[in-house]
Protein backbone atom coordinates (compact mmCIF):
# COMPACT_ATOMS: atom_id res chain seq x y z
CA UNK A 1 0.00 0.00 0.00
CA UNK A 2 1.18 3.50 -0.98
CA UNK A 3 2.47 5.38 2.35
CA UNK A 4 3.56 8.83 0.84
CA UNK A 5 2.66 9.68 -3.14
CA UNK A 6 4.01 12.77 -4.28
CA UNK A 7 2.17 14.04 -7.68
CA UNK A 8 3.64 16.37 -9.90
CA UNK A 9 5.11 18.61 -7.52
CA UNK A 10 6.41 21.94 -8.07
CA UNK A 11 8.10 24.25 -5.88
CA UNK A 12 9.41 27.43 -6.42
CA UNK A 13 11.32 30.12 -4.57
CA UNK A 14 10.72 33.77 -6.01
CA UNK A 15 14.15 36.16 -5.11
CA UNK A 16 15.26 39.55 -6.39
CA UNK A 17 17.30 37.57 -9.21
CA UNK A 18 14.16 35.70 -10.21
CA UNK A 19 11.77 32.30 -10.00
CA UNK A 20 14.01 29.64 -8.43
CA UNK A 21 12.54 26.41 -9.78
CA UNK A 22 13.76 24.19 -7.28
CA UNK A 23 11.71 21.06 -7.77
CA UNK A 24 9.61 20.62 -10.85
CA UNK A 25 7.10 17.53 -11.62
CA UNK A 26 8.70 15.49 -9.50
CA UNK A 27 6.50 11.82 -8.72
CA UNK A 28 7.25 9.85 -6.09
CA UNK A 29 5.81 6.41 -4.48
CA UNK A 30 6.78 4.87 -1.67
CA UNK A 31 5.22 1.72 0.05
CA UNK A 32 5.01 1.08 4.04
CA UNK A 33 8.38 0.28 5.16
CA UNK A 34 10.35 1.31 1.93
CA UNK A 35 13.88 2.77 1.91
CA UNK A 36 13.74 4.58 -0.82
CA UNK A 37 17.14 6.56 -1.95
CA UNK A 38 17.22 10.21 -3.54
CA UNK A 39 20.51 10.62 -5.54
CA UNK A 40 21.95 13.83 -7.34
CA UNK A 41 24.52 16.74 -7.28
CA UNK A 42 24.34 19.63 -4.92
CA UNK A 43 21.90 22.25 -5.58
CA UNK A 44 19.57 19.71 -7.74
CA UNK A 45 16.41 20.11 -5.12
CA UNK A 46 16.60 17.18 -2.85
CA UNK A 47 16.92 19.19 0.57
CA UNK A 48 14.20 21.86 -0.76
CA UNK A 49 11.68 18.33 -1.96
CA UNK A 50 12.21 16.85 2.02
CA UNK A 51 11.24 19.93 3.06
CA UNK A 52 8.28 20.68 1.38
CA UNK A 53 7.11 16.94 2.12
CA UNK A 54 7.77 18.27 5.76
CA UNK A 55 5.97 21.44 4.92
CA UNK A 56 8.94 23.61 6.36
CA UNK A 57 9.61 25.96 3.56
CA UNK A 58 9.39 29.68 3.67
CA UNK A 59 5.52 30.73 3.65
CA UNK A 60 6.43 32.98 0.33
CA UNK A 61 7.32 29.53 -1.67
CA UNK A 62 5.38 28.62 -4.43
CA UNK A 63 4.10 24.89 -4.08
CA UNK A 64 1.97 23.32 -6.33
CA UNK A 65 0.57 19.44 -6.58
CA UNK A 66 -0.18 17.12 -4.00
CA UNK A 67 1.33 15.10 -1.58
CA UNK A 68 -0.29 11.95 -0.59
CA UNK A 69 0.46 10.70 3.20
CA UNK A 70 -2.07 7.79 4.74
CA UNK A 71 -4.65 9.23 2.49
CA UNK A 72 -4.13 12.68 3.28
CA UNK A 73 -3.10 15.54 0.87
CA UNK A 74 -0.32 17.31 3.32
CA UNK A 75 -0.57 20.86 1.36
CA UNK A 76 -4.16 20.81 1.96
CA UNK A 77 -3.74 20.44 6.27
CA UNK A 78 -3.96 22.92 8.21
CA UNK A 79 -0.68 23.95 9.84
CA UNK A 80 -2.27 22.97 13.28
CA UNK A 81 -3.09 19.56 11.68
CA UNK A 82 0.78 19.52 10.17
CA UNK A 83 1.87 19.69 13.58
CA UNK A 84 0.78 16.10 14.34
CA UNK A 85 1.87 15.02 11.33
CA UNK A 86 5.66 16.25 11.83
CA UNK A 87 7.99 14.13 14.40
CA UNK A 88 4.71 11.81 14.81
CA UNK A 89 4.10 10.30 11.37
CA UNK A 90 7.47 11.94 9.35
CA UNK A 91 9.95 12.89 11.27
CA UNK A 92 12.96 15.01 9.08
CA UNK A 93 16.82 14.79 10.23
CA UNK A 94 17.98 17.26 8.91
CA UNK A 95 21.39 17.66 7.12
CA UNK A 96 24.24 19.38 9.33
CA UNK A 97 23.92 18.15 13.24
CA UNK A 98 26.35 21.11 14.43
CA UNK A 99 23.52 23.30 13.27
CA UNK A 100 20.58 21.60 14.20
CA UNK A 101 21.12 20.96 17.36
CA UNK A 102 19.88 23.58 19.76
CA UNK A 103 23.73 24.67 21.19
CA UNK A 104 22.39 25.81 24.74
CA UNK A 105 20.31 22.86 25.50
CA UNK A 106 21.48 19.35 26.82
CA UNK A 107 21.06 16.85 24.18
CA UNK A 108 18.94 14.72 26.45
CA UNK A 109 16.32 17.72 26.99
CA UNK A 110 16.29 18.48 23.18
CA UNK A 111 14.91 15.01 22.49
CA UNK A 112 12.86 15.00 25.92
CA UNK A 113 11.44 18.38 24.51
CA UNK A 114 10.50 16.97 21.48
CA UNK A 115 8.88 13.96 23.09
CA UNK A 116 6.87 15.87 25.30
CA UNK A 117 5.62 18.31 22.88
CA UNK A 118 4.04 15.08 20.83
CA UNK A 119 3.22 12.53 23.47
CA UNK A 120 2.32 15.11 26.21
CA UNK A 121 4.29 13.44 29.04
CA UNK A 122 5.67 15.03 32.08
CA UNK A 123 9.61 16.30 32.38
CA UNK A 124 10.61 12.90 34.03
CA UNK A 125 9.35 10.42 31.77
CA UNK A 126 10.05 12.25 28.90
CA UNK A 127 13.68 12.59 29.98
CA UNK A 128 13.80 8.74 30.14
CA UNK A 129 12.45 8.41 27.58
CA UNK A 130 15.10 11.00 25.78
CA UNK A 131 17.89 8.18 27.58
CA UNK A 132 16.11 5.08 25.81
CA UNK A 133 16.22 6.97 22.62
CA UNK A 134 19.79 7.50 23.04
CA UNK A 135 20.83 4.35 24.30
CA UNK A 136 18.84 2.59 21.09
CA UNK A 137 21.46 4.72 19.04
CA UNK A 138 24.09 3.23 20.95
CA UNK A 139 25.66 5.89 22.49
CA UNK A 140 26.96 4.78 25.38
CA UNK A 141 26.74 5.74 29.09
CA UNK A 142 23.49 7.17 27.78
CA UNK A 143 22.59 8.53 31.35
CA UNK A 144 25.69 10.79 31.52
CA UNK A 145 25.61 11.98 28.08
CA UNK A 146 21.96 13.03 27.65
CA UNK A 147 23.36 15.83 30.36
CA UNK A 148 25.83 16.99 28.50
CA UNK A 149 25.87 19.67 25.29
CA UNK A 150 25.68 19.40 21.52
CA UNK A 151 29.24 20.54 21.41
CA UNK A 152 30.91 17.64 23.82
CA UNK A 153 29.46 15.49 21.40
CA UNK A 154 31.74 14.55 18.17
CA UNK A 155 30.55 14.47 14.95
CA UNK A 156 29.41 11.01 14.64
CA UNK A 157 27.33 11.07 18.23
CA UNK A 158 25.67 14.04 17.20
CA UNK A 159 24.60 12.71 14.02
CA UNK A 160 23.43 9.45 16.29
CA UNK A 161 21.80 12.19 18.64
CA UNK A 162 19.32 13.58 15.30
CA UNK A 163 18.40 10.37 14.62
CA UNK A 164 17.55 9.61 18.18
CA UNK A 165 15.43 12.77 18.28
CA UNK A 166 14.03 11.98 14.29
CA UNK A 167 13.14 8.48 15.84
CA UNK A 168 11.60 9.58 19.54
CA UNK A 169 7.67 9.72 18.28
CA UNK A 170 8.02 6.57 16.48
CA UNK A 171 7.02 8.29 13.04
CA UNK A 172 6.19 5.91 10.33
CA UNK A 173 8.22 7.98 7.48
CA UNK A 174 11.89 9.26 7.99
CA UNK A 175 13.13 11.75 5.89
CA UNK A 176 16.62 11.32 6.55
CA UNK A 177 19.37 14.51 5.01
CA UNK A 178 22.64 13.36 3.93
CA UNK A 179 23.18 11.88 7.46
CA UNK A 180 26.79 10.47 7.06
CA UNK A 181 27.69 14.10 5.25
CA UNK A 182 31.10 14.98 6.77
CA UNK A 183 31.47 12.01 8.36
CA UNK A 184 34.95 10.08 8.06
CA UNK A 185 34.76 6.77 6.62
CA UNK A 186 34.70 4.33 9.84
CA UNK A 187 31.89 6.17 11.63
CA UNK A 188 30.22 7.05 8.28
CA UNK A 189 29.67 2.98 8.31
CA UNK A 190 28.74 2.90 12.08
CA UNK A 191 26.02 5.32 11.41
CA UNK A 192 24.91 3.18 8.06
CA UNK A 193 24.29 0.30 9.69
CA UNK A 194 23.11 1.89 12.76
CA UNK A 195 20.38 3.63 10.36
CA UNK A 196 19.32 0.21 8.49
CA UNK A 197 18.93 -1.24 11.92
CA UNK A 198 16.24 1.46 13.51
CA UNK A 199 14.35 1.99 10.13
CA UNK A 200 13.85 -1.67 9.66
CA UNK A 201 10.15 -1.11 10.35
CA UNK A 202 9.89 2.34 8.76
CA UNK A 203 9.41 3.66 5.60
CA UNK A 204 12.73 6.16 4.68
CA UNK A 205 13.71 9.07 1.81
CA UNK A 206 17.36 8.64 2.18
CA UNK A 207 18.90 11.73 0.87
CA UNK A 208 22.36 10.82 0.24
CA UNK A 209 25.59 12.09 -1.52
CA UNK A 210 26.72 8.33 -0.85
CA UNK A 211 26.58 6.25 -2.79
CA UNK A 212 27.83 2.91 -1.04
CA UNK A 213 24.99 4.07 1.95
CA UNK A 214 22.41 4.14 -0.42
CA UNK A 215 23.27 0.29 -1.82
CA UNK A 216 23.57 -0.73 1.95
CA UNK A 217 20.03 0.47 2.76
CA UNK A 218 17.77 1.64 -0.19
CA UNK A 219 15.41 -1.03 -1.85
CA UNK A 220 14.95 1.86 -4.93
CA UNK A 221 16.66 4.38 -6.19
CA UNK A 222 15.97 7.94 -7.38
CA UNK A 223 18.59 10.07 -9.43
CA UNK A 224 17.41 13.89 -9.78
CA UNK A 225 18.43 16.78 -11.40
CA UNK A 226 18.10 20.15 -12.13
CA UNK A 227 14.85 19.45 -9.56
CA UNK A 228 13.53 16.45 -11.42
CA UNK A 229 13.82 13.14 -11.11
CA UNK A 230 15.18 11.22 -14.27
CA UNK A 231 15.73 7.90 -13.41
CA UNK A 232 14.41 5.68 -10.95
CA UNK A 233 14.35 2.04 -10.16
CA UNK A 234 15.45 -0.92 -7.51
CA UNK A 235 18.50 -0.27 -6.08
CA UNK A 236 20.65 -3.32 -8.18
CA UNK A 237 19.09 -2.15 -10.90
CA UNK A 238 20.15 1.43 -11.18
CA UNK A 239 23.84 0.10 -10.43
CA UNK A 240 23.84 -2.91 -12.65
CA UNK A 241 22.08 -0.87 -15.51
CA UNK A 242 21.56 3.09 -15.28
CA UNK A 243 19.79 4.09 -18.32
CA UNK A 244 19.70 8.24 -18.04
CA UNK A 245 23.28 9.39 -19.53
CA UNK A 246 23.28 11.59 -16.57
CA UNK A 247 23.02 8.41 -13.91
CA UNK A 248 26.02 6.88 -15.72
CA UNK A 249 27.86 9.69 -15.54
CA UNK A 250 27.01 10.27 -11.86
CA UNK A 251 27.58 7.07 -11.04
CA UNK A 252 31.04 7.14 -13.14
CA UNK A 253 32.13 10.28 -11.07
CA UNK A 254 32.38 8.42 -8.23
CA UNK A 255 35.26 7.43 -6.52
CA UNK A 256 35.31 3.49 -6.42
CA UNK A 257 33.89 3.85 -10.26
CA UNK A 258 36.70 6.01 -11.91
CA UNK A 259 36.17 9.35 -10.46
CA UNK A 260 35.34 10.96 -13.66
CA UNK A 261 33.66 13.84 -13.56
CA UNK A 262 30.68 14.90 -16.14
CA UNK A 263 31.92 18.07 -18.10
CA UNK A 264 30.34 21.15 -17.79
CA UNK A 265 27.85 22.15 -14.41
CA UNK A 266 24.37 21.90 -13.64
CA UNK A 267 21.93 24.54 -15.02
CA UNK A 268 20.85 27.58 -13.09
CA UNK A 269 17.26 26.54 -11.36
CA UNK A 270 16.08 30.20 -12.74
CA UNK A 271 17.14 29.99 -16.18
CA UNK A 272 16.72 26.24 -16.96
CA UNK A 273 17.43 25.33 -20.32
CA UNK A 274 14.80 23.72 -22.97
CA UNK A 275 14.54 20.35 -23.69
CA UNK A 276 16.15 18.09 -21.84
CA UNK A 277 17.78 19.65 -18.69
CA UNK A 278 20.49 17.46 -19.34
CA UNK A 279 21.21 17.93 -22.76
CA UNK A 280 23.94 20.52 -22.87
CA UNK A 281 26.27 18.14 -21.07
CA UNK A 282 25.19 14.96 -22.63
CA UNK A 283 27.28 13.28 -25.18
CA UNK A 284 24.30 11.52 -26.53
CA UNK A 285 21.90 13.99 -27.28
CA UNK A 286 20.33 15.03 -30.81
CA UNK A 287 18.01 17.83 -31.91
CA UNK A 288 15.00 16.33 -29.60
CA UNK A 289 16.84 16.65 -26.61
CA UNK A 290 17.88 20.14 -26.92
CA UNK A 291 13.47 21.15 -28.10
CA UNK A 292 11.36 18.70 -26.39
CA UNK A 293 11.23 17.63 -22.64
CA UNK A 294 11.37 13.87 -22.55
CA UNK A 295 8.11 11.93 -20.43
CA UNK A 296 9.14 9.16 -17.79
CA UNK A 297 8.59 6.24 -19.16
CA UNK A 298 8.61 2.04 -17.96
CA UNK A 299 11.50 0.90 -19.81
CA UNK A 300 10.75 -2.50 -18.09
CA UNK A 301 8.74 -3.23 -14.92
CA UNK A 302 9.57 -1.17 -12.28
CA UNK A 303 12.30 0.44 -14.15
CA UNK A 304 11.70 4.41 -15.26
CA UNK A 305 13.79 6.45 -16.94
CA UNK A 306 13.11 10.40 -18.47
CA UNK A 307 15.25 10.58 -21.90
CA UNK A 308 14.83 10.13 -25.60
CA UNK A 309 17.20 7.36 -25.93
CA UNK A 310 14.45 4.85 -24.28
CA UNK A 311 10.54 4.61 -24.43
CA UNK A 312 9.87 6.56 -27.94
CA UNK A 313 11.72 3.51 -29.44
CA UNK A 314 10.40 0.80 -28.13
CA UNK A 315 6.26 2.04 -28.05
N1 LIG B 1 14.77 29.54 0.42
C1 LIG B 1 15.29 29.50 -0.79
N2 LIG B 1 15.21 30.56 -1.62
C2 LIG B 1 15.73 30.52 -2.86
N3 LIG B 1 16.35 29.46 -3.38
C3 LIG B 1 16.46 28.38 -2.60
C4 LIG B 1 15.95 28.33 -1.27
N4 LIG B 1 16.22 27.12 -0.74
C5 LIG B 1 16.88 26.44 -1.70
N5 LIG B 1 17.03 27.19 -2.82
C6 LIG B 1 17.65 26.76 -4.08
O1 LIG B 1 17.02 25.59 -4.52
C7 LIG B 1 17.94 24.73 -5.16
C8 LIG B 1 17.90 23.36 -4.55
O2 LIG B 1 18.49 23.40 -3.27
P1 LIG B 1 18.63 22.13 -2.33
O3 LIG B 1 17.34 21.41 -2.29
O4 LIG B 1 19.18 22.61 -1.04
O5 LIG B 1 19.72 21.26 -3.10
P2 LIG B 1 20.37 19.87 -2.64
O6 LIG B 1 20.03 18.89 -3.72
O7 LIG B 1 21.84 20.11 -2.60
O8 LIG B 1 19.81 19.50 -1.31
C9 LIG B 1 19.30 25.41 -5.05
O9 LIG B 1 19.54 26.09 -6.25
C10 LIG B 1 19.10 26.38 -3.92
O10 LIG B 1 19.95 27.49 -4.06
MG1 LIG C 1 20.76 19.28 0.49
Amino acid sequence: MTLLGVRNLRVHFPTEEGLVKAVNTVDLEMKGREKLGLIGETGCGKTVLGMCIMRLLQPNTEVAGEIWYKGRDLLRLSEGEMRKVRGREIAMILQNPATSLNPVLRVGEQIAEAIRLHQGLDKRTAWARAVEELEAVKIASAEERAKEYPHQFSGGMQERAMIAMGLACDPALIIADEPTKGLDVKIKMQVVRLLKEVVREKAMLFITHDLGAAAEICDRIAVMYAGEIVECAETSEIFRNPLHPYTQGFLNSLPNRGLKPIPGVSPSLIDIPSGCRFHQRCDCATEICEEEHSEMVEVKEGHFVRCFLFGEKDA
